[in-house]
């Protein structure tokens, strides 16, 4: 069905767990040549297993060792991808890091260490694969991982929810700057997914009928839902869409509290 995916060279930030780990396996099952990023050694079974599967479906990888917040390290990311397989087609930042702390306890440090990864990290990759389309004359995509709370503010997550509504104009802003090249830039906002990150959460009774009180298809998303999504912005299908954000929340975002059409 994505035909046109294969050879693409794509890197995913934080290919080794969750969604990142997703999109990585679909791309791979697509034939892409992957650059699986990831920053902890304690991803590196997850990363070898991923890249097992990538090389069983037809597809290659490597795996490059960066932390997306630092600059030099993003840089040296790109230039893997360039120097293994001679191109870069699709950028996706997908790495971040959520932790809740009421906001009056929340300290600069923490503050800061989210929207380093999140926002600063993001933009780093976007710049970086913006530079490497342009040298190349290259109609590049680029998707950001996002979340429904660029738009739905989490009370506890203040750094989180101001990290992604600001990923959501970073997206736009780029996207409008670069469209006329022909390079594409997107995001995906996705709301309740089960990883290995919410599992816990979600297998709490209390805190998974709370949340899908909040969901008006009534059942939390799988990690395939959104690499789905991936997989068509990052294709020709796509070819019109620019600077949009595509939620995958099963409604989540549509004011579910207005459900009984009281109010
Ligand atoms: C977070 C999840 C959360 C979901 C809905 C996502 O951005 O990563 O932990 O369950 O938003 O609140």
């Amino acid at each position: 069905m994505f035909s046109d995916l294969e050879g693409k060279v794509i890197i995913i930030t934080g290919a080794g767990s969750g969604i990142g780990k997703s999109f990585a396996e679909n791309f791979g099952k697509a034939k892409a040549k992957v650059v699986l990023n990831y920053r902890s050694n304690r991803h590196l079974d997850e990363i070898e297993a991923v890249k097992q599967i990538i090389h069983d479906a037809g597809g290659q990888a490597i795996a490059v060792q960066a932390d997306i917040a630092v600059e030099e390290e993003v840089q040296q990311l790109v230039q893997a991808a360039v120097n293994e397989f001679g191109t870069l087609d699709i950028m996706i930042n997908n790495a971040g890091f959520e932790k809740p702390i009421p906001s009056h306890k929340m300290s600069v440090e923490e503050w800061q260490k989210v929207i380093d990864i999140n926002l600063t990290g993001a933009f780093i990759g976007s710049r970086e694969a913006v530079n490497q389309f342009l040298k190349e004359d290259k109609k590049g995509i680029i998707i950001n991982t996002s979340s429904v709370h660029d738009t739905i503010p989490w009370p506890n997550y203040v750094n989180y929810a101001a990290s992604k509504g600001g990923l959501k104009l970073m997206m736009e802003t780029m996207s409008m700057e670069y469209a006329q090249h022909g390079i594409r830039i997107n995001n995906i906002s996705p709301g309740a997914i089960v990883t290995e990150h919410t599992k816990e959460k979600f297998s709490d009774p209390d805190t998974r009928a709370e949340t899908l009180e909040m969901i008006p298809a009534k059942e939390i998303g799988e990690a395939q839902d959104v690499a789905n999504v991936a997989l068509f912005l990052a294709s020709d299908l796509a070819k019109y869409i620019h600077g949009t954000t595509i939620y995958v929340d099963g409604g989540m975002t549509n004011y579910p509290a207005f459900m009984g059409g009281k109010g």
